[in-house]
């Protein structure tokens, strides 16, 4: 028995071994085909529907056989399938490319959300485009669409006003509201990586981009840094807060702080499934929500977002075992927990609410 069968078991290597063919077979057939760019589209969109339901029922079924997996099987699959070239021809799907190969050092970078928001075909031939087509065609992309529309959704529930986003992203939900010439709100968009900052969809006066790390915010650091325009594409924030250089922050960034009861609306969706809960309520996801809700001002409302268990089996092999890419799923009552450190008197309402799938919820606060 060789070590793949010991660690993963022979039918779950038979149900890869075949999801693994699917893809070099899919990648012969649109390699040889001579499609024009519109010609191709079209022939994308015809195909998309039935090999999409493979491919899902395909993950689905490893998700199933899988489902027991301890952690080091887990890592033990991703390697394995990084040394018998799958990943390889993945590699022209940007969904997947930026999943597996992770070149911001993490998964769910800026460029990444950018793409989920666009789900179009992308990629650097046919195959590539299908594969990344069919990866932000899954639940969890679903979701992240719906959630990013929830957000959209809650800028308008006053009238004006301030908002914090915290891990922002390509900070699509402000771009769509401000494009649709909503313009009673300023809108912080905090985000640790440099290169969010560098890809941001455009400048608008009522959207201000800066630098901020949620770690550094649970520590009681409340500053922020917003690079000065003509500076963008020489700040490095990590190598900028330190030794001699620090004498030339004020050139290149200015400086603010979250002050404290200063926001409407205090958010952040996609980075808290990454943060771990501690008993130390100095710590982790309870220490985090604690000094968001303090930013928030009375009357003003918190939404953190996590991932539920009910995403799909399938999604989460892929991205587990395909991809090593892990989220801490949370339960109601985890998603509950992070508040544990707010004083009651301060809460108006808690609730945790979803998006359509209830794939990603959010802990709902109201301050009195
Ligand atoms: C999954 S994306 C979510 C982006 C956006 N909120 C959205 O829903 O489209 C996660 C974002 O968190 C940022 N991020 C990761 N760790 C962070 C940290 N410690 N502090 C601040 N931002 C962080 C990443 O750079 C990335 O843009």
């Amino acid at each position: 028995m060789s070590s793949a069968e010991k660690v993963l078991g022979k039918e779950v290597l038979r149900a890869y071994s075949e999801f693994r063919e699917w893809h070099f077979d899919l990648k012969n057939t649109l390699d040889k085909l001579d499609v024009n760019s519109v010609g191709q589209l079209a022939y994308l969109d015809r195909i998309l529907p039935g090999e999409r339901n493979h491919y899902f029922n395909e993950i689905n079924r490893l998700g199933a056989l899988t489902e027991g997996y301890r952690l080091e099987q887990k890592q033990y699959f991703f390697q394995f399938i990084a040394t018998n070239g799958l990943h390889h021809i993945l590699k022209g799907a940007p969904y997947f490319y930026h999943s597996i190969f992770k070149p911001r050092g993490y998964a769910g970078d800026a460029e990444m959300m950018a793409l989920v928001y666009r789900n179009t075909y992308e990629g650097s031939d046919t195959f590539s485009k299908l594969l990344h087509r069919i990866g932000t065609d899954c639940d969890a992309c679903v979701a992240i669409r719906n959630r990013k529309n929830l957000l959209a959704d809650s800028f308008l529930e006053f009238q004006s006003g301030k908002v914090l986003s915290l891990a922002a992203g390509p900070a699509q939900e402000i771009y769509e509201y401000l494009d649709a010439n909503h313009q009673d709100k300023d809108f912080l968009a905090l985000d640790h990586d440099i290169q969010t900052l560098r890809n941001a969809n455009g400048e608008n006066p009522l959207l201000k981009y800066g630098i901020a790390n949620a770690f550094h915010l649970i520590k009681g650091n409340k500053r922020y840094l917003l690079p000065r325009r003509l500076w963008l594409n020489s700040c490095d924030p990590k190598k900028d807060v330190k030794g001699f250089r620090r004498s030339f922050l004020p050139l290149k960034y200015s400086i603010g702080t979250i002050h404290n009861n200063s926001w409407d609306l205090v958010y952040s969706a996609g980075l808290f499934d990454y943060i771990k809960t501690f008993e130390d309520p100095a710590k982790g996801t309870v220490a985090l929500t604690r000094a968001l809700f303090d930013a928030v001002k009375p009357g003003g409302r918190l939404l953190i977002g996590n991932i539920s268990p009910k995403l799909s089996i399938g999604v989460k092999w892929a991205m587990e075992c395909l991809c090593d890419w892990y989220l801490i799923h949370r339960i109601e009552t985890e998603m509950l927990d992070f508040a544990r450190s707010v004083p009651s008197r301060e809460i108006a309402s808690i609730n945790v609410i979803a998006e359509e799938t209830g794939i990603n919820w959010f802990l709902d606060i109201r301050k009195r």
